[in-house]
């Protein structure tokens, strides 16, 4: 009589043996900068994050009340500004990062984005860091225009992060190249 039990055992134990024969444990290391305050930036990092900060007026986040800004520097040196918009049926708002980047690259279309600064006025202990699909968004002009974008992060008065790419923060991404 076929012994079903054994069998069993015997496929997960071969299983097993495959695995490991064929598994590599691999790990990812992300580098990024920490500034203890934005004075430690250069000037024209400071003005970025100035112009961010001011611009946080325009949010419109009546749900929420946390209020984020995103300005993004054009290589022509337009600097192109979005907040975020949220709206009574909440998936209908959108982040500060999207609305800065689908705005700058609708008026600019054939610019390449060299950085996004990111604020926001509220006190965390880490500065604020895109969101999973702005980060998609983000990579989908990275790719395209073949040249890195730099991120700069700031919450409040908190430490200020930068990044060399989107890339850095959004590993594994998902690339329409993907689709030809
Ligand atoms: N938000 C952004 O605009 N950017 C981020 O990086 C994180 C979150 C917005 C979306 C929503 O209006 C509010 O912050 C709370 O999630």
């Amino acid at each position: 009589m076929f012994d079903y039990l054994n069998f069993k055992k015997l496929k997960s134990s071969i299983n097993k043996l495959l695995i490991k024969s064929y598994m590599n444990k691999k790990s990812l290391n992300i580098e990024y900068l920490e500034y203890d305050s934005v004075n430690d930036m250069d000037s024209e990092e400071l003005d970025l994050i100035n112009k961010a900060d001011d611009n946080l007026k325009n949010a419109y986040a009546p749900y929420s009340k946390f209020k984020v800004s995103a300005v993004c520097k054009m290589e022509n040196g337009v600097v192109v500004k979005g907040t975020n918009q949220e709206n009574g049926a909440y998936p209908s708002g959108l982040c500060a990062e999207r609305v800065a980047i689908f705005a700058a690259k609708s008026q600019f279309p054939d610019k390449k984005v060299d950085k996004i600064v990111i604020t926001t006025e509220e006190t965390m202990l880490f500065p604020v860091s895109p969101c999973g699909a702005c980060r998609q968004v983000l990579i989908e002009y990275e790719l395209a225009q073949n040249q890195p974008i730099e991120l700069i992060m700031k919450s409040g008065k908190s430490k200020v992060w930068k990044f060399k790419s989107v890339a850095a923060i959004l590993p594994f991404a998902f690339d329409g190249a993907f689709l030809k």
